[in-house]
């Protein structure tokens, strides 16, 4: 039988792919009086291009729906109708002059509506999902590959999906001429794709270097290993967590976004004392966090590197 939670927004999502658990003759719906329906995991695949994302994003979810889970699989920029439309204007070669900054907000604007009207959602209904890039995408093509700064490109986004992360980042790690000699003979390259080698270095040294600051969260595994072993390695730790507790999600407004006024004096805009008029502002200085981070065994991983 089927335990499968209604779509929270099936008609918003043309690319994403909705899978039920497969039918193992496991009973998967919640036992009565068991504990409330737990999160859906959100896992997140990153890497330069041609790295395996789009085959480990398959074979993971081929595998947790075999396990009895349901899961929805989705891309970036995408995963929405708005989504898509954004990612023709800022991955196709066009008429349109896309400037460096304009790229960042167009992903963040693609995102925001990605986590609004499906990720969140889904999550909320105890489903995985599995998304094919994510912030760290943004952060290292436009934050270090254009250069605009990965902490800048890194807050707008924390804006833009309301702080959400995923639970667990693999992140496929492939030298870029590699990458490129697999992407041989498929479509013509998008304007990310067509960047010269020295750009998708820069990004493959910017994923590496985020992962390496935050070793809970990332999974991080040479993209040149052979397709069955890198999914074992990935169907391993997600289905660890699947199993386990999960922290509660950030709140939707929880981004916090820190902006750097260049180019003049910034302005001291006098506050109102508390009482004025405006009233105390509740919770702004709790600095609640959301719950922190569960512990997570290192893991079989990986090609560290
Ligand atoms: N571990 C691997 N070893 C060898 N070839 C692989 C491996 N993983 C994927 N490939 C092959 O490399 C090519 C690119 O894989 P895939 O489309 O999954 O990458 P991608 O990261 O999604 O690429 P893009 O960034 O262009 O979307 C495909 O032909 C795929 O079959
Ligand atoms: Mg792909």
């Amino acid at each position: 039988m089927s335990s499968t939670a209604p779509d929270p927004r099936p008609d918003l999502d043309p690319t994403a792919v909705d899978r039920a658990p497969r039918e193992t003759g496991a009973d998967t719906a919640p036992a009565e009086g068991a504990a409330p329906l737990q999160r859906g995991v959100f896992v997140a695949f990153e890497g330069g291009d041609g790295a395996g994302k789009s085959t480990q994003v398959r074979l993971l979810a081929d595998r947790l729906t075999d396990a009895g889970h349901a899961v929805l699989t989705t891309r970036e920029p995408g995963g929405t109708p708005v989504g898509e439309r954004l990612r023709d204007l800022v991955l196709e070669h066009g008429d349109a002059v896309v400037d460096a900054r304009t790229e960042a907000l167009i992903f963040a604007a693609a995102r925001a509506a990605h986590v609004e009207q499906v990720i969140r959602p889904t999550l909320a209904a105890g489903r995985t999902v599995i998304t094919d890039r994510f912030v760290d995408s943004s952060i290292a093509y436009q934050g270090a590959g254009r250069g605009l700064g990965t902490d800048d490109v890194a807050g707008i986004n924390a804006w833009a999906t309301g702080g959400l992360q995923p639970d667990v980042t693999v992140l496929l790690d492939v030298d870029p001429a590699a990458g490129r000699d697999r992407r041989a003979g498929r479509a013509p390259e998008d304007r990310m794709e067509s960047e010269p080698d020295a750009f998708h270095t820069v990004i493959r040294q910017t994923f590496l270097h985020r992962a390496a600051a935050d070793p809970d969260r990332y999974l991080v595994l040479d993209a040149t290993a052979p397709v069955t072993a890198i999914a074992e390695h990935v169907a391993d730790a997600v289905l660890r967590l699947v199993a386990g507790p999960l922290p509660v999600l950030p709140s939707a407004d929880e981004g916090t976004v820190e902006v750097t006024v260049t180019g003049r004096d910034a302005e001291l805009v006098d506050l109102p004392e508390p009482g004025d008029g405006l009233g105390d502002q509740p919770g702004t200085e709790s600095g609640d966090a959301p719950a922190a981070g569960r512990d997570r065994e290192s893991g079989p991983v990986a090609a560290d590197r």
